[in-house]
């Protein structure tokens, strides 16, 4: 991958040699693909992206954007442009919880800037930032189609909806308790196909 590619980030041709999906991770993706006609593995982009967020710390490394490149035999500045474009895909390292607030019109007028603004003095922290523990970042998103039950935030595969102060104070314990990485692979894919 060429370092235009990925901007400022350094690219570890080390770090990539050592990068691989789980046995698991790789059985599912490999499923995921075989939907799609030879040559058109790059449908399968999306999906395999979740699972390279979740395999590789909750972010997209450009080590692991070359992986996906390989994986489905495309360009790495294709998955570039792809992770580049979609808020639920992380360039940077994040928090084991990623807050995802949506900012759009029923959210706002059902009080998201509230909202942002409680969690942002709750955990310390502005959008876009993640908790010195590593735990929570925060980011603000446009629809996320749960317009009926705003405001509401995502937090991997979790919708939180109808969100109040008190809401999201037991959210954040909910999550710190758990203290485990949220990913968009809670789901079961083959059945969202
Ligand atoms: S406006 Fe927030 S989910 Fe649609």
């Amino acid at each position: 991958m060429s370092s235009q590619v990925h901007g400022t980030q350094h690219f570890d041709k080390a770090k990539r040699a050592t990068l691989k999906f789980s046995d698991e991770a790789m059985k599912t993706a490999q499923d995921i693909i075989s939907h799609y006609p030879e040559g058109k593995q790059k449908s399968a982009l999306l999906p395999i992206l979740h699972i390279a967020q979740a395999e590789f710390g909750g972010w997209l490394s450009p080590e692991a954007m070359d992986y996906v490149a390989d994986i489905l035999k495309i360009k790495p500045i294709e998955v570039f442009e792809v992770a580049s474009f979609y808020t639920m895909y992380n360039l940077k390292p994040m928090g084991k919880c990623v807050l995802e607030v949506c900012q759009t019109s029923s959210c706002w007028l059902n009080g998201a800037e509230d909202i942002v603004k409680y969690i942002e003095k709750k955990l310390n922290i502005k959008v876009g930032e993640t908790t010195k523990d590593g735990m929570f970042s925060l980011k603000v998103a446009e629809c996320l189609g749960s317009c009926g039950t705003a405001p509401m935030l995502q937090c991997g595969a979790s919708y939180h909806e109808n969100l109040t102060y008190d809401k999201v104070d037991k959210i954040i314990e909910a999550y710190r308790s758990e203290g485990k990485l949220k990913s968009y692979t809670d789901l079961d894919y083959k059945n969202t196909l």
